[in-house]
């Protein structure tokens, strides 16, 4: 891989080693299994993944538990604690797939502290893909899911009182600084904090199987009723068995113009390995928003069959973990297309 390869933290998982190798030196070569997710919240979503899929998991319960880990951190934009829409209330976005076609996902949820785990009951005991708002809510309390109260985090209850001084409806760009890089930063939150919202996540099995999963928050202090790409299937998240998966973090709005997971499954299922599709999807976004481009991020991960995988985003600052051994969780700064701009660009 051509990535510039940051740190591994594999360590602390605490857990007898496990090797890869007897997949990866098959004749097939295939690197499995494997998952990947955004962001550095990644790392740690990525090592409750690895415990399903290192003792012979399913896929689809290795992206279930891997972003659970993230819900409950309350630690960055997603999950009860993150950033509310312009009314304060914190609205949850989700959704799953499995290797059968088999999806479902949940929109404008409060008060729930898994998303991910109600899209999969919407996926596994409705007829329906999509359930949002008061709906989704109900049908989770009847799941069984316990109403939380709303606590916002730290970081978050200050930027939205630093946000409401002007209530002023601007997306801000997804940017991170990686450990020990001194990234461009083209804007982030009123009080100073980075700003990712998203967690979405691929993951193939031992078996070869793809899933994928992925949630959020939304946009910080987006109108009410405000719903991203997160919670869409083939916009936040796609994933189709024979050929790969992938899943999307950034403006949401830009993602489900092109539907741009589907779309990058689309571009490897011609053969183009991930890193080469999610770029090319990348490129369709700045396409089509033109000089506007260098005001949104967007990033796309993908794995294909093989266990290949790959990442680009629009503009620096993106990045994405990838984990296929005890010993192997890795975060990488992801490729981006457009040149830093000036400060405050
Ligand atoms: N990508 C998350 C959102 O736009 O809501």
């Amino acid at each position: 891989m051509l990535h510039r390869r940051r740190f591994l933290q594999m360590g602390s998982l605490g857990l007898t080693s496990f090797s890869f190798l007897s997949f990866k030196n098959a004749a097939s070569a295939i690197r499995k299994p494997i998952v990947i997710s955004t962001w550095d919240a990644g790392i740690n979503a990525n090592k409750g993944a690895w415990k399903v899929l290192r003792s012979g998991g399913r896929a689809l319960d290795a992206v279930e538990q891997g972003v659970m880990v993230t819900e409950a951190e309350q630690s960055c934009c997603v999950g009860l604690g993150a950033n509310p829409d312009r009314e304060g209330i914190v609205t949850l976005d989700a959704c799953i797939m499995d290797e059968y076609f088999n999806c479902g996902g949940v929109a404008a949820l409060e008060r729930i502290k898994h998303p991910i785990s109600v899209a999969r009951r919407v996926m596994e005991k409705t007829p329906h893909v999509l359930l949002v708002g008061e709906g989704a809510q109900q049908f989770a309390v009847a799941e069984g899911f316990p109403l939380e109260e709303q606590k916002l985090s730290e970081d978050a209850e200050k930027s939205y009182k630093e946000w409401l001084k002007k209530s002023e409806y601007k997306p801000i760009i997804n940017v991170e600084r990686s450990k020990g890089q001194n990234a461009f930063v083209p804007n982030k939150l009123p009080n100073g904090a980075w700003n990712h919202d998203t967690i979405g996540m691929v993951a193939m099995d031992a078996d070869g199987n793809l899933s994928g999963s992925c949630t959020t928050s939304g946009m910080g202090f987006k109108m009410r009723g405000r719903v991203g790409d997160s919670p869409i299937i083939g916009a936040g998240l796609y994933v189709d068995n024979e050929v790969g998966a992938a899943t999307a973090t950034g403006q949401g709005e830009d993602v489900i113009r092109i539907a741009g997971s589907h779309l990058v499954v689309e571009f490897m299922r011609q053969g183009i390995a991930p890193e080469a599709a999610c770029k090319k999807a990348v490129e369709r976004i700045i396409k089509i928003k033109g000089e506007k481009a260098k005001e949104i991020q967007v990033g796309f991960i993908a794995i294909n069959k093989q266990g290949e995988y790959g990442g680009y985003c629009i503009q620096k600052g993106f990045n994405f973990a990838v984990c296929y051994g005890d010993d192997h969780n890795e975060l990488i700064d992801g490729k981006y297309i457009l040149p830093p701009t000036p400060k405050g660009g």
